[in-house]
């Protein structure tokens, strides 16, 4: 795999040794990597890997049980300024009572009226959603409720952008929509954006570094990075020979026994046409 180095500042995050125990049961162990300012990277790995708890320790909601994560260099201890997490489950992210402009502001509540509305303008703008400032969640489609939870995550103007399976809830046309909402976006602003998910196709489509995840207690099998051109496009993009290539290594690194996994049949990890991991 390519093995250069992205860019030369210091990276973003850092994560040295993260561990998170629950009881008996090590669920992230010892994870090292070093996620690049201003790129996309993706965290990939089969359900139950730990990348959810990984997102929750990197945002300081949760707290590594060994090791540490930095962000901008500084130690994480609780939700850092500059830091914005969009999940999965956006019927719970966003509040069903408020129009869409207003969940956008919300966590932006306390700044001054005109900055917050001039933030919202722009945000709202940012995720192709002008027109629909007055509708209410509840009026609208899955993708267009999770396109305001990523105008809300922008609305705080973050440095670095989370996302936990953000696209897993939705129809694939809409998937690929969002996901290149989601490059545009990084490409016009130049933020740091680190997504997690269990789709080898779009861990490769958006990254560019990979951080592949053995099956638990997780580590870090493989980073690869991705030299594939943008603007990428779903059609181009897929049919190159470098992506068909990086996501048959992703895939046949995810289906690898684990050495340390107790019985090896039950370590393998299927794979479908589609490139989703069971
Ligand atoms: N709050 C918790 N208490 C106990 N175990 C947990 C908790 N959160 C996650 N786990 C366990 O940690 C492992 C990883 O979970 P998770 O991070 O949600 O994986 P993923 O997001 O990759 O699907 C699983 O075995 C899960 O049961
Ligand atoms: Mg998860």
């Amino acid at each position: 795999m390519t093995e250069h180095v992205l860019g030369s500042e210091v990276p973003e995050l850092q994560l040295t040794g993260v561990s998170r125990r629950y009881g008996d049961n090590l669920a992230v162990r010892s994870i090292d990597a070093a996620i690049p300012a201003h790129k996309i990277s993706v965290i990939v790995g089969p359900s139950g890997c730990g990348k959810s708890t990984l997102l929750r320790m990197i945002s300081g909601l949760d707290t590594p049980t060994d090791g540490e994560v930095r962000f901008e260099g500084a130690p994480v201890r609780g939700v850092p300024e500059g830091l914005a997490m969009v999940f999965q489950d956006y019927s719970r992210s966003l509040y069903p009572w408020m129009r869409v402009d207003k969940n956008v502001a919300f966590p932006i509540r306390r700044l001054p009226a005109a900055e917050r509305a001039e933030r919202v303008r722009f945000a709202i703008e940012e995720v192709g959603l002008k027109g629909k400032e007055s509708l209410y969640p509840w009026q609208m489609s899955g993708g267009m409720q999770q396109r305001v939870a990523i105008a809300r995550a922008l609305a705080s103007h973050p440095r670095l952008l989370l996302m936990d399976e953000p696209f897993a809830s939705v129809d694939a046309q809409t998937r690929a929509d969002l996901e290149d909402l989601v490059m545009r976006i990084q490409a016009e602003l130049g933020i740091t954006v680190l997504v997690v998910t269990h789709d080898i196709d779009e861990s490769v489509y958006l990254a560019d570094r990979i951080f592949v995840l053995s099956t638990p207690p997780s580590v870090v099998a493989e980073v690869i990075d991705v030299d594939l051109p943008r603007p990428r496009d779903h059609v181009s993009t897929k049919t190159e020979p470098e992506f068909v290539r990086i996501r048959g290594h992703v895939t046949s690194l995810l289906r690898r026994p684990d050495a340390d996994a107790e019985g090896a049949h039950g370590s393998l990890v299927a794979s479908t046409a589609a490139g989703e991991i069971a």
